[in-house]
């Protein structure tokens, strides 16, 4: 069968914009914080995470438009990360997703609370997603979306890789891959991993598929920080949409720092084939799970 992935990724980027843009249109945008939110949240993200969920509902063969009040939250969630990861006292950026950083835009006080806001909605539109959606999940299925998102950008997950992360100049000497490996897996890998999971959890997926499912995301997600680390390095920042360069500048432990970068790419590859291993027994309901897989290694941004 043919696959088409780049429409395949167009569509569902059009359907998660639509459903967060209606989120967005239900406050007065004339509002500073709605307008700094909006300009983050639209700004044009591969929204990767989102597509993930709705590829894995797919693949547990149920109506992936169940999974998309979890791909929005998931993405304000992402979003709002973005926002602050950008920011003067983290990695001090200018330029994300193609626009002026939050901060840069509006003020540092601004893109704070806009950040705080996309992360506090998120939780408001999994709880009550009638406001917006004609189908989402049960009640039992969305207080454990909450507990798996709330986990995943928290304490054991992105917020305390982004603390490691920050303090892993200090470490480098080191050249510890094991402990980069878990910076990677808790501020990309966790997020990454529970999009999978969401996507299965919102259909209501047994147990032994969202475990196949797991061990997929978890190789997939350190491969994309891995990417997102030669890309910092080789990309072109007219395309990625932000600055390259910048790991090197704030001497941050990264792949290609400790590896080198052609032993990253390596690795990178290494993880998708075991990844694609790992949902060998899915069916062609799993197709477009498999090409964003292949995707994750051979995208420019
Ligand atoms: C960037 O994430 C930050 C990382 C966790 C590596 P993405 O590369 O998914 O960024 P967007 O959402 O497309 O802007
Ligand atoms: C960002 O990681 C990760 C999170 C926001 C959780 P990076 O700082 O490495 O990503 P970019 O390169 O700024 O997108
Ligand atoms: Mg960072
Ligand atoms: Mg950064």
């Amino acid at each position: 069968m043919n696959f088409n992935l780049s429409k395949y990724l167009t569509d569902k980027q059009n359907l998660v914009n639509q459903y967060l843009k209606l989120i967005l249109h239900q406050y007065d945008n004339r509002h500073e914080l709605i307008m700094a939110m909006e300009h983050s949240l639209m700004a044009g993200g591969k929204r990767l995470r989102p597509i993930l969920a709705m590829a894995a509902a797919q693949a547990c063969g149920k109506d992936f438009l169940i999974a998309l009040p979890a791909c929005c939250a998931i993405e304000m969630v992402h979003t709002y990360s973005l926002i602050h990861d950008d920011l003067p006292a983290m990695d001090n950026d200018d330029l994300r997703r193609g626009l002026p950083t939050c901060h840069k835009k509006f003020s540092e006080a601004t893109a704070i609370l806009a950040g705080d806001a996309l992360l506090t909605h998120a939780f408001n539109i999994i709880s009550d997603p009638q406001q917006i959606f004609n189908i989402y999940p049960g009640y039992k299925t969305r207080i454990k979306l909450i507990s798996k998102l709330s986990k995943a950008a928290g304490i054991q997950g992105m917020v305390q890789g982004q603390m490691l992360d920050m303090q892993s100049f200090q470490l480098k000497q080191d050249n510890d891959i094991d402990h980069l490996k878990n910076i990677h897996a808790l501020k990309t890998g966790q997020m990454i991993t529970l999009s999978v999971e969401a996507g299965a959890i919102s259909v209501g997926s047994d147990l032994r598929t969202i475990d196949k499912l797991i061990v997929y995301a978890d190789k997939i997600g350190l491969a994309f920080q891995v990417m997102d680390d030669i890309l910092n390095i080789e990309g072109d920042p007219s395309i990625m949409g932000k600055a390259a360069g910048s790991d090197i500048l704030n001497d941050k432990m990264t792949f290609p720092a400790i590896i080198g970068l052609e032993a990253s790419k390596q690795y990178a590859k290494k993880l998708i084939d075991s990844a694609l291993e790992s949902i060998d027994e899915l069916d062609e309901k799993a197709i477009p799970l498999r090409a964003i897989a292949h995707y994750i290694i051979n995208r420019d941004h």
